[in-house]
């Protein structure tokens, strides 16, 4: 399925406006496509408790999951940084969980654009079907 990106960049550079985020002030905004075309967009949170901030990339992910999505086909993030900010780790995660090769592209508004992929990001990664392996494994 090829990816149309310029609906993906325009939602995440328009779900950064949304940005709460008064105490880092680094405004970011993502949006995560389906592979059946649904679009859920996000942006970051942050909480006087600073540890409970959410990025932006996992509140689309979840309002996605939360949605029924299940299947993810482009995650563009945006931010106001050159070069453009990736995901962070904690991310990279949660991500991974669903969309181990995920396409990513980091955009900000000057029109600058890093492109990778999750697997790229999280090499050697952690997720379910390591657990699984060791559900089936005979010990
Ligand atoms: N942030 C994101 O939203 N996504 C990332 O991948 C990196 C960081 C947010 C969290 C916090 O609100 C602010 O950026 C500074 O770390």
């Amino acid at each position: 399925m090829a990816v149309d990106w310029t609906p993906l960049i325009q939602a995440a550079l328009g779900a950064r406006q949304g940005a709460y985020a008064p105490y880092s002030k680094f405004l970011v905004g993502a949006a995560l496509l389906s592979d059946d075309d649904d679009l859920y967009t996000g942006c970051n949170v942050e909480n006087a408790s600073y540890g409970l901030t959410v990025c932006a990339e996992r509140v689309a992910f979840f309002r996605a999951v939360a949605s029924g999505d299940r299947h993810f086909v482009a995650l563009v993030v945006a931010s106001d940084t050159s070069p453009p900010a990736l995901p962070c780790g904690a991310c990279r995660q949660v991500l991974r969980e669903l969309a181990p090769d995920l396409p990513i592209r980091a955009v900000n508004a000057s029109g600058d654009c890093v492109e990778t992929t999750l697997s790229r990001l999280l090499p050697d990664s952690f997720g379910p079907d390591t657990l699984i392996a060791s559900h089936t494994a005979t010990v």
